[in-house]
């Protein structure tokens, strides 16, 4: 496996539409070393998620650590062309942070409540429901599908902040 570069806000790729992934190139060498490789690059830079256009890729594919509390011994989920189908009109603000954008955190909405229709690894049909904190970095990462950065989520940027100063003052509220 390989640690990817990864692309920071500015590059043309992060603002590009993704192209839908085939189902029989799913399984193919290739695509399964891509998956593999940034699910180790999601992890080798303490990310919760990671969608292809922020490696150069720009195919329809993100990795992720779908659950409340993630850590160092989650499982990466991997999930390709996803259709987000939110299941209330419930939002709630978060802080959020992207590999594209190091050490900057920001808070913004996203719905609390929503179901992932993809593809898995083996190109099989899936569908995750998913809350809150999983809930909020599947839209992230579906968002970089579209050439679409949390900044452009945000309501206000006051709430933008430098990482250093977020664990200084903000962490006590981060909620997730
Ligand atoms: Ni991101």
């Amino acid at each position: 496996m390989s640690i990817l570069k990864v692309a920071r806000m500015g590059h043309p790729v992060l603002r590009a539409r993704a192209k839908a992934v085939e189902k029989s190139v799913v399984r193919q060498p290739l695509f399964q070393k891509l998956i593999d490789d940034m699910i180790e690059t999601m992890f080798e830079y303490h990310g919760v998620g990671l969608a292809a256009p922020q490696i150069h890729e720009g195919v329809r594919l993100f990795v992720g650590l779908l659950e409340e509390e993630p850590g160092p011994d989650s499982d990466a989920v991997v999930v390709i062309n996803p259709e987000i189908v939110p299941q209330s009109p419930s939002t709630a603000d978060g802080w959020e942070g992207c590999l594209s954008i190091p050490d900057i955190r920001g808070m913004g909405p996203r719905h609390t409540d929503i179901l992932v229709r993809a593809l898995d690894r083996d190109a099989k049909p899936i569908e995750l429901k998913l809350k809150n904190f999983a809930a909020r970095v599947a839209q992230h990462e579906t968002d970089h599908l579209d050439g679409v950065l949390f900044f452009d989520r945000m309501k206000s940027f006051e709430s933008l902040t430098f990482l250093e100063e977020y664990s200084r003052y903000h962490a006590k509220d981060d909620e997730g």
